[in-house]
């Protein structure tokens, strides 16, 4: 007799999307998110509205989930649920509403950490295609709005962080240099869309020099910022004329910083497996690099599919399958949590 299949819900809610995904027996079904246009006006994410946005998105997100694998609830095997790190009132909705649907099932919940989701996220398999997963043990950057770090991943529930910002996420830079240029919310894609047409040699910024395999991004945003006020004093409309070679020169600057301490981690650990992961990997230039690193430094390399980069149910799924084989479910009274390491 056929083993009765493993269906998982995932539902992702950490921040400013809402996001519910179906896997049965590791194969994607379904991955729907809504995403919170409220935000833009404010120049960043406003928890309250995040919060009370899910909740408007939460059931009719999970409802098309469930529709568009063509799964009843009363088939589901499990449901995972993004648990931390991310913003309180958003993680409430998620593991709030994930608890009321596993108990009124009576399946299992299974907590995952949305850090390590985003790991996963390459070993999200959709359709008949084999996918590329990393094989054990690999580094992966991950690099998000939140979160600059390189991980050793050992195992899909081993991983350590060997190098992490002591300041500012890399992406958190990219936002708050677009914001200072009056470009807009989030800034990631519209620098990277600027970059693609200018010269990332026409400015220099500074560069960080602290110690291992840290990161640190605040310089960078502050001499973006000094740099900047002095070329508006000679020339107003200077951003203007140069915002997709700032852009460019900015970009440059991040991705140096990225990739030379990912470069010297991977040199030491004799790793040739490197993976990047979280928002920042949907960027262009860290993409080319990473593909420049693997023709020199004969690495092979990981790169997340565009709709597995930004927050997405899809990786909390496949997190939840991964515990799911190893019967690791969570109690009821399970809290959220707004901060939390991998
Ligand atoms: O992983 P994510 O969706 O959210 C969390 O922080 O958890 O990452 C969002 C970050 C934002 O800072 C956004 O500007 C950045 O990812 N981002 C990008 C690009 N797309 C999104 N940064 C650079 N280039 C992009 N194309």
């Amino acid at each position: 007799m056929k083993d009765k299949p493993i269906i998982i819900l995932g539902i992702e809610s950490s921040c400013d999307d809402t996001s519910a995904a179906v896997i049965r027996d590791g194969v994607l079904l379904s991955n729907v998110t809504a995403s919170q246009a409220v935000h833009e006006a404010y120049g960043g994410v406003v928890p309250e509205l995040a919060s009370r946005a899910h909740q408007l998105n939460i059931v009719p997100v999970v409802d098309q989930a469930l529709k568009r694998a063509g799964i009843a609830k009363e088939e589901l095997s499990a449901v995972a649920f993004t648990r931390g790190p991310g913003l309180m009132g958003s993680l409430l909705v998620g593991v709030s509403f994930a608890k009321g649907f596993a108990a009124s099932l009576g399946i299992p919940m299974i907590d995952v950490n949305h850090l390590q989701g985003h790991v996963l996220a390459h070993f999200i398999k959709e359709g008949d295609q084999g996918g590329s997963a990393p094989p054990f043990p690999f580094l992966c950057l991950l690099v998000s709005g939140g979160n600059s770090q390189i991980v050793l991943v050992k195992a899909y529930n081993d991983m350590q962080i060997i190098g992490q910002t002591i300041d500012d996420a890399a992406g958190e830079a990219i936002d708050k240099c677009s914001k200072v240029m009056g470009l807009g919310y989030p800034g990631g894609p519209i620098i990277d869309r600027l970059a693609r047409q200018g010269n990332p040699e026409a400015f220099t910024f500074a560069k960080p020099a602290i110690p291992g395999y840290d990161y640190s991004f605040s310089g960078l945003k502050t001499s973006f910022l000094y740099n900047l006020r002095d070329w508006l004093k000679d020339d107003p409309d200077f951003i203007e004329h140069h915002k997709e070679d700032l852009a460019a020169s900015l970009e440059k600057t991040i991705v140096d910083i990225l990739m030379n301490k990912l470069r010297r981690a991977a040199k030491d650990l004799k790793i040739k497996h490197v993976a990047v992961a979280g928002g920042v990997s949907a960027n262009t230039g860290l993409r080319e690099a990473f593909k420049d690193h693997a023709r020199r430094y004969g690495w092979t390399i990981y790169i997340p599919k565009f709709s597995y980069t930004t927050d997405n149910a899809a990786m909390i799924a496949i997190t939840g399958a991964f515990k799911f084989a190893d019967k690791d479910f969570c109690p009821m009274e399970a809290p959220a949590y707004s901060r939390v390491e991998l």
